[in-house]
C-alpha cells in the first residue's frame, strides 16, 4: 500500500478541510493518507512515504507570513501559530526523488487572487531545483470561509486523481 504525507497551514479551517477530503480521495484509491498541521508535522520526513502534499491559504497573493497569520486569527481565525508552510519548507529536506503536489485555497481565481501552491512551487523550484507539476487550487466564499459548494468533492476527485497517477494508473 502506498503512503501519502499531506502538510498542511490553516488559519480558520478551510484547507484542512480540503486536504481530508483529498486524503478521502487518496484512500478511495488505496493509498494510506495522513494529514499534519505544519505545527505537528515531522521535519525529518519518515521513510517510505510515496507521496507528499503540501497545501496552505492564499494571503497576500502568496504564502501566509507572521503578519498576515496575525491578521487572520484578528478576523476570526482559529489557529494562533508561531509557524507556517512558509517555515516549515525552510526547515525540512524533501528527498529529490520523493514526488510533491500543492494545493492552495484561495477567495477568486483571477490572476489578482495569486496563489500560495505557487508559492511553495516556486519556493521548491528556488531552493531545490525541483518542478512541481501537480498543483490544485480551492474557492472559500469569504477570508474565513466556508467552502465554495462542491470544493470538498472536487479536492475528493484531485485526491483520487493523485492516487492513480502515484500508482501508475492512468486518471480516470
Ligand atoms: C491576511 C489575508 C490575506 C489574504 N489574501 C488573499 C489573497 O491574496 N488572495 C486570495 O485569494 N485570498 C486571500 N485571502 C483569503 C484566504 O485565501 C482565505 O482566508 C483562506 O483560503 C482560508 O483558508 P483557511 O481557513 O485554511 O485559513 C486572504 C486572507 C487573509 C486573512
Amino acid at each position: 500500500m502506498n503512503t501519502a504525507l499531506i502538510v498542511i497551514e490553516s488559519c480558520s479551517g478551510n484547507t484542512r478541510l480540503i486536504a481530508e477530503a483529498v486524503a478521502a480521495g487518496l484512500k478511495d484509491g488505496g493509498t494510506d493518507a495522513r494529514v499534519f498541521d505544519v505545527a505537528q508535522a515531522p521535519t525529518a520526513l519518515p521513510a517510505g512515504i510515496d507521496l507528499l502534499i503540501l497545501g496552505a491559504p492564499t494571503h497576500n497573493r502568496g504564502l501566509p507570513t507572521a503578519a498576515t497569520r496575525a491578521q487572520a486569527h484578528r478576523q476570526g481565525g482559529t489557529t494562533a501559530s508561531s509557524g507556517g508552510m512558509r517555515e516549515w519548507l525552510a526547515r525540512t529536506a524533501i528527498p529529490a526523488a520523493l514526488p510533491v503536489a500543492v494545493f492552495d485555497t484561495v477567495t477568486s481565481r483571477t490572476w489578482l487572487s495569486g496563489s500560495a501552491a505557487e508559492a511553495i512551487a516556486k519556493a521548491l523550484r528556488r531552493g531545490r531545483g525541483r518542478d512541481t507539476a501537480v498543483v490544485g487550487s480551492f474557492l472559500v466564499q469569504g477570508q474565513s470561509g466556508p467552502l465554495a459548494d462542491g470544493e470538498e468533492t472536487s479536492a475528493r476527485a484531485w485526491g483520487r486523481a493523485l492516487e492513480d497517477s502515484t500508482s501508475g494508473r492512468s486518471a480516470r
